[in-house]
């Protein structure tokens, strides 16, 4: 397969809105801060940025609670300012992906709002999943949920809008987010509207957020129970109703067909979808997901939950490249906005831990964390992750190592993970802390243009200072010197190899790529490990090209410990 579209090897840069720099001084991030730090991502060398949900929101879950699709969320500017944003970007080479949020909107959208005030059967209740409530044995003949599905963040998915009501409306994520029903027309019609909309205005692609529960069993059945032990932020996606259902493929078909449709009437854009569900140690499922008719690409997250093992990367790797004999190609990434940063997830004294394949912030457990080896490590993986054929997706601050803030307080955090489940689960916040630009704290580490600034919506933990954009790009070591050279390499040296891998076994405790003529090897022990001349494919003679830790006096054959190089053989 040759490399017909941008965003086959593209280096995607995330930005969470809220949390990346704010220009007007109300302590949380705007369009027009980022327009002003675009010169850092310049200097990183991205092809395209994707911004996380920036519409008009009641913030219940920070943006994914859309109240109007059509708009631009008030604390972060106006279509105006988005407009600006894009052609900054544009005159920098740098594209615009927005994220869609399909599933659901929010409460507070203009629609559900007329459907609590409209009558069972009304179109306005149509839209959603409005349904009978069932007898609740005390006398009301509707006071129990229809069903007894039960919420992504906790909780039953049903909510009942007043006891007056004979029904109930199903949330998949909370209360505050109701799910839209996608075979209904209106829904349709306004899904349609939204691509073009923001097509129309230049973005180059979307993230489609939350796929899986799209689409339902047409009549809702009960959940069978779920295996023992099931975590209880696990339970919905047990649901065999509700998740990866075939009424899913029918909404995905519609997109694929409006953005053919307005790529038809557009020859000039080549446009992307990019499709985000939890499908990982399943590349059956993804390569149902991923083709013509669908979606341009899905996140491979393996390697974002993978411990740090051979055996688990490996496969995480393989099953990732396997789906580019069913005609995609590979979206890989690290860290999100709902996972706890690399950093401190490879640092954690379980990583090592093959069993820990669930190292999701939503279930993350207490363990001691040591940042200095999380970070040794995640350099290792990224450097791994660059080598590899498809397109690749940074978590704004990755590139400055930032570990997750763990000891934010409780009376501080906003995620309604941690809400709905009274503090059981951390939540999200850990890695959406305003970014620390310089060490001066009386702007909030830059975050906010001015010194009068009201104080960011999550606290920055005191050391923020020290691991600021300014600071690192002084130190010689920094992870963002890696990251930026890192980037350079990729394009020199990897992309021009291809869209062909596989993964080779150089022996025990070592994970290794071939791309064409680059080979890239991971030492995920503590301890160097010389290349054995029997499996070593002629690297061992090979020229190093890159290393995730580059100021390290290297061997010749030899890997060092929780470190990558990348080597260019004949
Ligand atoms: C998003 C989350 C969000 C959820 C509900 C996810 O997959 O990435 O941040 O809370 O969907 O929209
Ligand atoms: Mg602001």
């Amino acid at each position: 397969m040759s490399s017909e579209h941008w965003w086959q090897n593209a280096v995607v840069y995330q930005v969470y809105v809220r949390s990346f720099a704010d220009s007007d001084g109300d302590g949380v991030g705007d369009l027009a801060g980022i327009r002003s730090r675009l010169d850092h991502l310049v200097e990183l060398g991205i092809d395209a940025v994707w911004l996380n949900p920036c519409y008009p929101s009641p913030q219940f879950d920070h943006g994914y609670d859309v109240a109007d699709y059509f708009g631009i969320h008030a604390e972060y500017g106006d279509l105006a300012a988005f407009d600006e944003l894009l052609a900054a970007a544009r005159d920098r080479g740098i594209k615009i992906m927005m994220d869609l949020v399909p599933n659901h909107c929010s409460s507070q959208h203009r629609w559900f709002v007329d459907a609590l005030a409209a009558a069972p059967g009304s179109r306005e209740r149509a839209r959603f999943y409005f349904r009978d409530g069932r007898p609740d044995g005390a006398g009301d003949a509707h006071g129990a949920p229809p069903n007894n599905w039960s919420a992504a963040f906790g909780g039953s998915a049903w909510t009942r809008p007043s006891a007056d009501d004979s029904q109930w409306y199903l949330g998949t994520f909370t209360p505050h987010q109701p799910d839209f029903d996608h075979t209904n027309p209106d829904v349709q019609a306004m899904f349609a509207e939204v691509f073009e909309f923001w097509f129309d205005r230049g973005v180059e692609g979307f993230r489609v957020d939350a796929i899986s529960p799209v689409g339902k069993h047409p009549e809702l059945p009960d959940a069978p129970p779920v295996p023992e032990g099931t975590g209880m932020l696990q339970v919905t996606w047990e649901n065999p109703y509700t998740v990866f259902r075939p009424e899913g493929h029918d909404v995905w078909r519609q997109f694929r067909a409006t953005i053919d449709t307005y790529m038809d009437a557009h020859p000039d854009r080549d446009l992307t979808m990019v499709a985000e569900a939890y499908m990982n140690g399943r590349p059956d499922l993804m390569a149902a997901f991923v083709n013509d008719e669908q979606f341009h690409q899905a996140f491979a997250f393996d390697l974002l939950l993978s411990p740090w093992d051979k055996t688990e990367m490996e496969r995480a790797i393989g099953d990732t490249l396997d789906l580019m004999d069913a005609g995609s190609t590979p979206t890989w990434t690290l860290n999100n906005h709902d996972v706890q940063r690399v950093v401190t997830r490879l640092g954690r004294d379980n990583a090592t831990d093959p069993s820990t394949v669930t190292n999701n912030a939503l279930e993350s457990v207490a363990t001691s964390v040591d940042i200095a080896v999380g970070l040794r490590r995640a350099r290792a993986m990224i450097t791994l992750a660059m080598a590899m054929p498809g397109s690749i997706y940074l978590y704004m601050g990755e590139e400055l190592g930032l570990p997750e803030v763990l000891d934010m307080p409780d009376d501080r955090r906003q995620d309604p993970v941690f809400i709905t489940t009274n503090g059981e689960r951390l939540g999200r916040d850990g890695c959406r802390v305003p970014l620390p630009w310089t060490d001066d704290p009386s702007t909030n580490f830059g975050f906010s243009a001015s010194p009068d600034a009201s104080e960011p919506w999550l606290p920055q933990p005191e050391w923020w200072g020290e691991v600021a954009v300014d600071v690192v790009d002084q130190q010689d070591d920094a992870t963002l010197d890696l990251y930026r050279e890192l980037i350079a390499a990729r394009r020199e040296l990897a992309v021009p190899e291809g869209l062909g891998a596989m993964v080779l076994d150089l022996g025990d405790g070592l994970v290794a790529v071939r791309r064409g003529k680059l080979i890239a090897v991971t030492n995920v022990t503590a301890t160097p490990i010389a290349l054995d001349s029997d499996h070593d494919e002629g690297i061992a003679d090979a020229m190093p090209v890159f290393a995730s830790e580059p100021d390290e006096l290297h061997t010749p054959g030899v890997i060092p410990p929780d470190s990558t190089i990348w080597f260019s053989t004949p």
